[in-house]
């Protein structure tokens, strides 16, 4: 059984519990991380820190505890779970208080809640045979940029791919592609250069793509950052996903149009390997 933590506590899940008043149950009023394990460390770690105290500050939830006290809990979790590969999943909400659209935050405690995911992340299954993505329309509210755990929509287009036999959505709006449902999303040009859109309120800013557009310019990969429609990417010569749980996702078809031949593409498994072995150095 799985140790998780609760304000405060390290408990056996079962005895793990939060409010039913709590805001991140009754508003998705709650933010949250995800960070990968390799070899029981944590990979891109204090990036993912940054974007949870920006999170935090644009909702104005209070942060009660101290970046080394997050570390330490990661740390603390990952030991006591045996956890070699995985995910450590971060949840905060802005607390537990009775049913009301208003809400005082100064009076409220946040709540904090960590648990492991144990998964094989390097031999996964979407790196050798790729993934196929469908095209939903975006309906998410207009700030995608914060990291929150209304996560309804994607769910519905995860499920909704899997009913088409493909393994993830890609979602549109005004006539470009956003991201993906819990992913970043690219496109390889035919001349080698990849392409992923600007960050703005209607993306996360994902950490994973963050850092492989680090890597890559490194590695003297060319990157056009910039909107493209669903047409270009199923013309483009590949495309990918980035995540902190998939790191590089190949991806094989776009509503059912072949890619690099229905097989991953050089470039994204390029990329992949450059990913892992870089963040394994640099794993805290
Ligand atoms: N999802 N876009 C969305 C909508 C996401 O939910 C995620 C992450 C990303 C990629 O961000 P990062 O590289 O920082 O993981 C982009 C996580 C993994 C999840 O919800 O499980």
């Amino acid at each position: 059984m799985r140790t998780v933590y609760v304000n405060g506590d390290y408990l056996p899940e079962n005895e793990a519990k939060v409010s039913v008043f709590d805001r991140g149950f009754l508003f998705a009023d709650g933010i949250y991380e995800v960070a990968s394990v390799l070899g029981g460390k944590l990979i891109d770690y204090p990036a993912h820190m940054v974007r949870l105290h920006r999170s935090a500050n644009e909702l104005g939830m209070r942060f009660t505890v101290s970046d080394d006290e997050l570390l330490a809990i990661h740390r603390e979790l990952v030991s006591r779970n045996g956890l070699e590969e995985g995910a450590v999943y971060l949840q905060m909400t802005r607390g537990a208080t009775d049913r009301d659209f208003t809400f005082d935050t100064e009076k409220l405690t946040p709540t904090l809640v960590l648990f492991t995911q144990a998964r094989a992340l390097i031999d996964s299954p979407v790196a050798t045979r790729g993934m196929k993505v469908i095209t939903i329309p975006d309906l998410r509210w207009g700030r995608c940029d914060i990291k929150t755990v209304q996560l309804l929509y994607p769910s519905l287009g995860k499920m909704e791919a899997k009913k088409q036999g493909a393994d993830d959505a890609w979602m549109v709006r005004d006539g470009v592609v956003t991201e993906g449902t819990s992913n970043n999303a690219f496109i390889v040009t035919r001349d080698g250069a990849i392409v992923t859109r600007p960050l703005s309120n209607s993306i996360l800013p994902g950490i994973t793509r963050a850092t492989l557009m680090a890597y890559s310019e490194k590695n003297g990969i060319r990157i056009e950052e910039r909107e493209f429609t669903v047409e270009e990417a199923k013309q483009a010569a590949e495309a990918f996903i980035t995540s902190a749980t998939v790191f590089v996702g190949p991806v094989v078809a776009i509503d059912g149009v072949e890619l690099s031949d229905g097989k991953p593409g050089p470039v994204a498994l390029g990329l992949r390997q450059t990913y892992i072995e870089e963040s394994l150095k640099r794993a805290i």
